[in-house]
């Protein structure tokens, strides 16, 4: 009788929780280069606060890691650069430091994964990584700890050679043998994933004539087509994603997953760091934390959720470099926020419009020379649950008055007999009725404006009425 209780409860429960499989998860980056921080203890709370339970450290730093003890909050460690040589070079080293720097915390503290280096490739420690990284996985099979804790290393997005277009995307020639093939297969084998860091706000600053601050910030914007996958990029960090995923896939690494281990913006800058500020680091975080939350994966991995780390939980007074290098943080060493924006899902960034949309392929058109043409049509998303979806439908044919005619059963656009495809068909007639108003493609963020015909079947999407 109990144990049936148990089952009810556990059934109810299952329906209010929603599956992790669906969306992706935000951590946060807790770096240290600063002589002003709040205690490891007092950052604890903070995270709690905030509803983050996932964090990312740049060392093994005793206080920090016992911090972390028997709270909810799981611990990506790192080994620092520095110890790569002879951790390479010696087992009994690699044995000593995972017994004193892992096996000593965990699982009181749990640890998820060990970052072996940061950046290595930029730092030139890339001919020990991958022996660095086996000898790790060697020691952490000793203490068995092997199916608990992933092994991988950030790597900077510098080591690509090309990421534009997207399906384009390749490493470095001189990295690929010596160092990407056996790292992924490392990866592979120990089933663990690429960890990369990667930044919008540099390829901006860079390139700010080129790239347009909606679509780095992950505003509205038409997008970029891609010219070789077809697909639609309507944000700046999916395409960097997605250009990692086709250098794996270039070699034959499809199955491997990536993890987007740093990713942020600073809310100042010297003059030459073009975009950094306040508005436009809390866009580019508030943004991510919605798409991560409530979106799918990349064009090319749809259905692997993005996991994130934002960088960073504080400014740091003590890095070296321009002024942004220093200004990264979410919190003020008081712990008070720099730029007010949920780290967790809310009502208010559910709804709101431009992102955690999916990306549609552009079929027949290889974008390079189509521009926006001005034209527009109205789809549905097919992320926001049958139910919502379906209450759209209804009040779009209903109170909405849209021309639901086509969608009944033997009319021109009954096929395909879908729920996405007749909600797509009345939400684009409630658009183009509406002159396509600001804010009547929305439908409480189960629809969305696509500047291509949609492609249902032989049914036709008419606009401009
Ligand atoms: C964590 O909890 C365990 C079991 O309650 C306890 O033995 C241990 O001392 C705690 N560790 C820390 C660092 O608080
Ligand atoms: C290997 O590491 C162990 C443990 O740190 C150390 O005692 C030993 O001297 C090292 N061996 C070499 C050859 O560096
Ligand atoms: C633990 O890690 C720290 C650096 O993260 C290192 O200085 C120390 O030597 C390590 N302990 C052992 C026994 O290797
Ligand atoms: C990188 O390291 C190698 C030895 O590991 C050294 O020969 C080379 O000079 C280094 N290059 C740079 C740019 O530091
Ligand atoms: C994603 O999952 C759906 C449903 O399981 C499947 O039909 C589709 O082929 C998958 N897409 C990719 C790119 O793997
Ligand atoms: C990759 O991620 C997907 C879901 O996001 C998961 O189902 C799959 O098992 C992962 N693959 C590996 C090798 O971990
Ligand atoms: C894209 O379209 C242009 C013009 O239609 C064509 O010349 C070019 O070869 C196409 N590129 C690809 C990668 O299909
Ligand atoms: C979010 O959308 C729902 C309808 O989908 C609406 O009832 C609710 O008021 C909206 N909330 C906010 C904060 O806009």
């Amino acid at each position: 009788m109990a144990s049936f209780a148990l089952y009810i409860f556990l059934m109810l429960i299952s329906l209010f929780v929603p599956s992790s499989e669906a969306s992706g998860s935000i951590g946060i980056n807790y770096g240290r280069v600063a002589n002003d921080l709040p205690s490891p203890s007092k950052v604890v709370e903070l995270l709690k606060t905030e509803g983050l339970n996932r964090v990312k450290l740049y060392d093994t730093d005793a206080n920090v890691v016992t911090a972390f003890a028997n709270t909810s909050i799981k611990v990506i460690v790192a080994m620092p650069n520095e110890l790569l040589s002879s951790s390479a070079a010696n087992q009994s080293f690699t044995d000593a430091w995972v017994k004193a720097n892992i096996s000593g915390y965990h699982p009181a503290t749990e640890i998820e994964a060990i970052a072996v280096g940061n950046e290595v490739f930029a730092n030139n420690y890339t001919n020990y990584l991958v022996p660095a990284m086996k000898n790790v996985h060697a020691s952490l099979t000793k203490f068995n700890l092997h199916k608990d804790i992933k092994i991988s290393s950030p790597i900077a997005l510098s080591a690509l050679e090309t990421s534009y277009p997207v399906s384009s995307g390749s490493f470095k020639p001189e990295l690929v043998e010596p160092v990407i093939k056996p790292m992924l297969e490392f990866l592979r084998r120990t089933g663990s994933y690429l960890m990369i860091n990667a930044y919008p706000f540099f390829a901006y600053s860079a390139n700010s004539d080129k790239i347009s601050l909606d679509y780095a910030l992950f505003k509205e914007n038409p997008g970029v087509v891609d010219s070789g996958n077809g697909f639609r990029y309507t944000n700046l960090l999916d395409a960097q994603i997605d250009a990692v995923y086709a250098a794996m896939s270039a070699l034959k690494y499809d199955d491997v997953n990536v993890t987007v281990t740093e990713t942020g913006w600073p809310s100042k800058g010297d003059s030459n760091e073009i975009g950094a500020g306040e508005d436009n680091a809390a866009s580019y975080n508030g943004n991510l934390v919605k798409r991560v939350l409530t979106g799918r994966g990349t064009p090319l991995r749809p259905n692997d959720s993005l996991n994130v780390f934002l960088f960073a939980l504080f400014n740091e007074n003590q890095k070296p470099g321009p002024t942004s290098e220093r200004n990264y943080g979410l919190f003020y060493p008081s712990e008070q926020k720099v730029y007010d924006i949920p780290l967790t899902l809310t009502e208010a960034n559910v709804n709101s419009s431009g992102v955690g949309k999916r990306e549609v392929p552009v079929n027949g058109n290889n974008g390079s020379t189509t521009s926006f043409s001005g034209e527009s049509w109205c789809v549905a998303s097919g992320d926001v649950g049958k139910e919502k979806l379906q209450g759209a439908l209804d009040y779009a044919c209903g109170e909405g008055g849209a021309d639901c005619t086509p969608i009944q059963n033997g009319a021109t656009c009954y096929n395909p007999n879908t729920l996405e495809a007749h909600a797509s068909y009345a939400f684009n007639s409630y658009y183009q009725k509406n002159s396509r108003a600001s804010g009547s493609c929305d439908f409480g963020g189960a629809a969305y404006v696509v500047t291509q015909p949609p492609k249902y079947g032989k049914c036709e999407f008419p606009t401009g009425y």
